[in-house]
């Protein structure tokens, strides 16, 4: 790995865990940060409830053939998150091809292989998908084979279900339990020690040159910001044009083309694009209030971490402001652990009270605070009764809350006909929750809209928006930009175009299938010859958020007889119709087009759409062939180990 032999930092785990006087090791495989956090709160609780000397650890850092040389004393960690389709995280690929391959060699050639390594692992995944956990499930098999010795059991996280945080919380109670009897720990009263200092500089302001105002690294900061754009460097692209796809009450769906001509970024039909939000002013007020740093929010501070291993998650110096408003996941769900290590900071003994019964209780936390969707600051406000919550250490919160994560959309946009503007089509996250005044709003499309706004000279915010940093750290975003980076992905276009392809998009899962079928007229327009080409699309109304109607339209004229866009409304009848309720319709003409090699593709973000059609597809098979369902099932499952079958999440 030439980035970090540059840096000149060992790619050698043991040497690092020696050099460092380490005995656990906390590795995490992720990819939208929340492995990453679960990593960090294992090291951290292993470290002040029984006293291990841990270390968390990227996976993509480290070099895995010396796994044998780790003595029995030291215990590794594998905190590991499944994507998509059952794939490992970017960060987990080498790792993964490694440690599961059948002739996996090790420098010292022990027998069994791992016999000396003690280990724990915990998967986060989505048990809406097939390939549920699978990362973590084939690495600990892997492990087992090698003669690894697991500690405690290997855990599960699901998201699909909502359950990932108490999941977490109620595996590693007993996994911890075996571990201290395994190590021969004890458990000692955990008193919270800061991960990192933080230095105001009296000399600088955030003028100073010096000082970082959001920008993601020093290039960015000095305006020498250039390729590769990636996960750790965004790049910095003007909004081309922006308009709303459809608008009713406060629910709107936003289509945004970005323009990458400026970079060396490039994508393909079917990819995805990385947006990296900045949060709302009236939430980072809200935190900034609570805590009572509302006059220091411009002081300049260098953040350093305390402890070798650990990474200060931004640059510095930097301003209160700028970390939170840039950096920090401060809308996200709070964990009922952090609340609990917040209670000793607590302004008064009734907060503290309150505090510790949340942190404690699940019923209890789940009725007060995750039903009402209340992120950090909210709890504080509403516990503390108003009181500024002063007495926590800042740390905590660098510790404690998730470094603010890129959003992924599917591109909408073909790269044959558009190759340097990127389209994304995004439906804006408002929802009215009980026991709230206001909605709940996502973080990154209300950003999005405010930039909408902003580029069509529109007033903002408007009357149900939120109000955004938009031109961003000292005016470098200058005009309408927005930071994105582009995730190359599976979901791809047959390379023969004269294959049929069926698209079943409801909603903003039509994102992808816009690319696709504009990339089919595209064709056609360079004189290729296109095979049919069908469109579920399904929505409330088609007098409401029926998305891209004149565009259907229009390909229609070019594709002709090919094309054929097929809708459910879902909220026009007395009955709901949903886009694989057609399917089932269309049986005999999707058999005989499955029977062609034709490409079937599922997007969306309709709960449990992608399972019923995959449900509905195999009862087609089965009725159309006439064979028993177990028998069409296992066809459908081959058609998506062949990647005739691929689903995405939009
Ligand atoms: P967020 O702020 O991230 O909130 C999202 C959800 O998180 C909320 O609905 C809620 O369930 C939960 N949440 C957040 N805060 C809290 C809290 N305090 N308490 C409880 N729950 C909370 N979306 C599209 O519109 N179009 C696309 O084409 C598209 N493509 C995608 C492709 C991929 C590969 C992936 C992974 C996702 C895609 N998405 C797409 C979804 C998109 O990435 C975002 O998740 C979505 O836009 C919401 O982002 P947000 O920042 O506005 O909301
Ligand atoms: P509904 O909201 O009326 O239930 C885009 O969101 C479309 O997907 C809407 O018409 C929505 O219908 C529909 N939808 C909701 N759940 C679905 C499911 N399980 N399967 C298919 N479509 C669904």
């Amino acid at each position: 790995n030439a980035s970090s032999a540059k840096a000149g930092k060992t790619r050698n785990i043991v040497e690092k865990m020696e050099e460092q006087g380490k005995n656990c090791i906390i590795f995490y495989g992720s990819q939208t940060g929340t492995a990453e956090d679960y990593a960090s709160r294992l090291a951290k609780e292993g470290k002040s409830r029984f006293g291990l000397e841990t270390m968390v650890a990227d996976l993509e850092e480290y070099d895995f053939d010396n796994l044998d040389t780790i003595p029995d004393d030291k215990v590794v960690f594998f905190v590991l998150a499944t994507y998509g389709e059952g794939e490992p995280t970017d960060n987990a690929v080498d790792f993964y091809e490694f440690i599961t391959n059948e002739d996996v060699n090790f420098t010292e050639g022990n027998e069994p292989a791992l016999g000396n390594l003690n280990y724990v692992t915990f998967g986060l995944g989505n048990n809406t998908y097939e390939h549920y956990n699978s990362m973590v499930r084939n690495v600990d098999k892997a492990l087992q084979k090698l003669g690894a010795h697991r500690i405690g059991d290997a855990g599960e996280g699901d998201d699909g279900a909502g359950t990932m945080e108490e999941d977490f919380l109620a595996w590693k109670e007993p996994m911890w339990k075996a571990l201290a009897e395994r190590m021969g720990l004890e458990e000692r009263e955990a008193v919270y020690e800061p991960v990192f200092s933080i230095v105001e500089r009296e000399g600088l302001t955030k003028e100073s040159p010096e000082v970082y105002l959001g920008e993601p690294n020093k290039m960015h900061l000095d305006g020498t910001a250039k390729g590769p754009f990636n996960a750790h460097n965004p790049y910095i692209a003007p909004i081309a044009q922006s308009y709303e796809l459809f608008s009713v009450k406060d629910r709107n769906c936003l289509h945004m083309d970005i323009d990458i001509s400026g970079s060396n970024l490039n994508y393909q039909t079917g990819d995805h694009i990385a947006v990296w939000p900045t949060n709302p002013g009236e939430e980072v007020d809200r935190f900034m209030n609570v805590l009572g740093l509302s006059e220091k929010r411009h002081t300049v501070v260098s953040v350093k971490a305390l402890e070798p291993t650990a990474k200060v998650p931004f640059p510095t110096p930097t301003t209160y402001d700028a970390i939170v408003r840039y950096h920090m996941e401060i809308c996200a769900p709070v964990s009922r652990q952090f609340l609990a290590q917040l209670a000793a900071f607590a302004p008064d003994a009734e907060a503290r009270a309150e505090m510790t019964k949340l942190g404690a209780e699940k019923d209890y936390f789940y009725e007060k605070i995750s039903l009402h969707h209340l992120n950090i600051a909210r709890v504080l406000e509403i516990v503390g009764k108003g009181q500024k919550w002063t007495n926590i250490p800042f740390s905590a919160f660098i510790e404690g809350i998730t470094k603010l994560q890129p959003r992924y959309y599917s591109i909408s946009s073909s790269s044959l006909e558009q190759p340097k503007k990127i389209s994304i089509t995004a439906v804006v996250e408002s929802t009215q929750l009980p026991g709230r005044d206001d909605p709940f709003r996502g973080v990154a499309t209300n950003y999005l809209l405010a930039l909408k706004q902003k580029q069509n000279g529109e007033p903002e915010p408007c009357p149900f928006g939120l109000s955004y940093e938009l031109t961003g750290p000292r005016n470098k975003y200058d005009g309408i930009h927005v930071p994105v980076h582009v995730r190359h992905s599976n979901f791809k276009l047959p390379s023969d175009p004269s294959k049929p392809i069926i698209c079943i998009g409801p909603g903003t899962g039509v994102a992808p299938m816009r690319g696709f079928i504009r990339e089919r007229v595209q064709q056609v327009k360079n004189g290729e010859k296109v095979g049919k080409t069908l469109l579920f699309f399904g929505c409330r109304k088609s007098t409401e958020d029926f998305m891209y109607k004149n565009e259907w339209e229009e390909a229609k004229e070019i594709l002709g007889d090919n094309f054929e866009l097929i809708t459910a409304f879902s909220r026009e009848g007395p009955k709901k119709v949903y886009v694989q309720h057609r399917l089932k319709e269309r049986a005999e003409e999707i058999n005989q087009l499955l029977e062609q090699k034709a490409y079937f593709y599922v997007c969306g973000d309709a709960a449990n759409m992608a399972r019923e059609v995959n449900t509905v597809l195999s009862q087609i098979i089965s009725e159309q062939r006439g064979i028993p369902e177990a028998k069409a099932e296992e066809i459908v499952k081959n058609m998506r180990s062949s990647n005739q079958y691929q689903d995405v999440w939009s």
